[in-house]
């Protein structure tokens, strides 16, 4: 039987889900913009909001959809799992409630206190800002700062990084956040671990670095993430694999106390003195970081999907020995004042060797426009980190005027820059 799959949302994450199982269904999207990309690989698009629930079920049903993958944490926190479970359309994504470890960061920090799930950094939660910002006032050491709900990656302040104590106390005031959480300052190397997990089962995928701060040598504002690199083994140059095998089992941990979660769980990691400490759950893929994953998985992943609905054992996963670097192109102005409705121009041509995902952008009648976020990637893949990054480097003379990269991503340089702050703090 050929299934037929829903995939919600229109960003280069799901650009990359789309290319992952294009060929082996028919393939129906939805979301907000119209991204071309995904356009070219599906029977059929449709303008539907990502939150939209009652719309994007009206829309299942009329395709006959098989399975559905939701991208977007936006849909997982409105219940679009939930809904089209309930329709009969098993979704490769979690439900409302499970996708709280990503979408209420309060309840996730209890959660793994509760659970005994290890790598969670001293935290207390405040409803009230002035008795955060008095904590701020007592509290002997550097915290970070964040709103308990989504913020798109970009509401977190780190006190002794981006802002000082009063910076800091004007944020929360100014924002004036219903909960916000302040946590233990984490020092070390950040990397993330994605696993594929549905019926118990729990199959993780390599290692990827993001870069969340919008200019080169991690500077300005925190972003959705500028790009990303991963090795061809599962772990990163500044790793062990016995630290990768840590996060796995942080990982592990959360599904033991949560069994009934199916989708993608990620496990954005702080790695410290002390080993991997956990920064956040996502409940879905990481943008970038798919990018980075799926082009070298091997196992196909509509078999991951298939045998998730099924109730069968994941299969085991296969992964090309190829490193990988994405970078993204963005509006001008990303991502406090980014340039939206920018007719842009991607010379498609100038691509070469690398893969071309369209993200945040909406394919009109007479061109390409830009949205509030991120516009398109380029993905490089070589044997080594290095290899990889000349390709990505080289397609991006692709995206032309109005469009801001971050070339130092997956460079030599940069990426030595995290074996030496790794060696310098493990005090080698
Ligand atoms: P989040 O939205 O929780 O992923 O946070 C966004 C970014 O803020 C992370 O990628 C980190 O760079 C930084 N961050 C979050 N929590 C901490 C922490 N406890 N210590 C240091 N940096 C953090
Ligand atoms: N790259 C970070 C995220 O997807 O949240």
């Amino acid at each position: 039987m050929t299934e037929t799959v829903l995939l919600v949302g229109g960003g280069g994450r799901e650009h990359a889900i789309a290319r992952a199982v294009a060929d082996d269904c028919a393939l129906y999207a939805c979301a907000s913009n119209r991204n071309p990309g995904i356009a070219r690989l599906a029977e059929r698009v449709e303008t539907i909001g990502e939150t939209d629930v009652d719309d994007i079920v009206a829309y299942a049903d009329e395709v006959g959809a098989t399975l559905a993958v939701v991208g977007p944490e936006s849909a997982l926190e409105a219940g679009v799992a939930d809904a089209l479970d309930d329709a009969g359309v098993y979704t490769f994504g979690p439900r409302q409630e499970d996708a709280r470890i990503e979408t209420d960061k309060a309840y996730q920090r209890r959660f793994m206190q509760e659970n005994d799930v290890p790598g969670c950094p001293a935290f207390e939660v405040f409803d009230d800002v002035e008795a955060a910002c008095d904590y701020i006032d007592a509290f002997d050491g550097d915290l970070a700062v964040k709103p308990a709900g989504l913020t798109g990656g970009k509401g977190v302040k780190v006190i002794g990084d981006q802002v000082d104590e009063a910076g800091a106390k004007a944020y929360l005031r100014e924002e004036a956040y219903d909960r916000v959480v302040l946590e233990e300052r984490l020092v070390g190397e950040e990397f993330t671990v994605q696993a594929f997990v549905a019926n118990g089962d729990v199959r993780v995928t390599p290692a990827v670095q993001d870069h969340k701060r919008a200019y080169e040598g991690d500077e300005g504002p925190n972003t959705g993430g500028m790009g990303s690199y991963s090795d061809a083994s599962l772990d990163l140059p500044f790793m062990t694999e016995g630290d990768y095998a840590a996060a796995v089992e942080v990982i592990e941990a959360v599904v033991d106390a949560l069994p009934d979660y199916k989708g993608v769980l990620y496990g954005q990691f702080m790695l410290t003195t002390e080993g991997p400490k956990v920064v956040e759950f996502n409940a879905r893929f990481g943008d970038p970081e798919a990018m980075n994953t799926l082009p070298v998985l091997r196992t196909p992943f509509l078999d991951v999907l298939t045998a998730a609905r099924d109730g069968e054992p994941l299969p085991e996963l296969h992964f090309d020995e190829q490193a990988t670097v994405c970078k993204y192109a963005v509006p001008d102005g990303y991502p406090t004042d980014p340039v939206a409705g920018a007719k842009i121009t991607v010379d498609e041509e100038s691509v070469g060797n690398a893969l071309l995902f369209y993200a945040s952008v909406d394919a009109r009648e007479d061109g390409i426009y830009t949205t509030t976020s991120r516009s398109f990637a380029v993905v490089g893949l070589g044997d080594t980190i290095e290899k990889a990054e000349a390709v990505a480097d080289g397609a991006l003379a692709a995206a032309g005027e109005g469009l801001r990269v971050r070339h130092d991503i997956g460079k030599h340089d940069l990426v030595r820059r995290r074996i030496d702050h790794m060696n310098e703090l493990r005090g080698e």
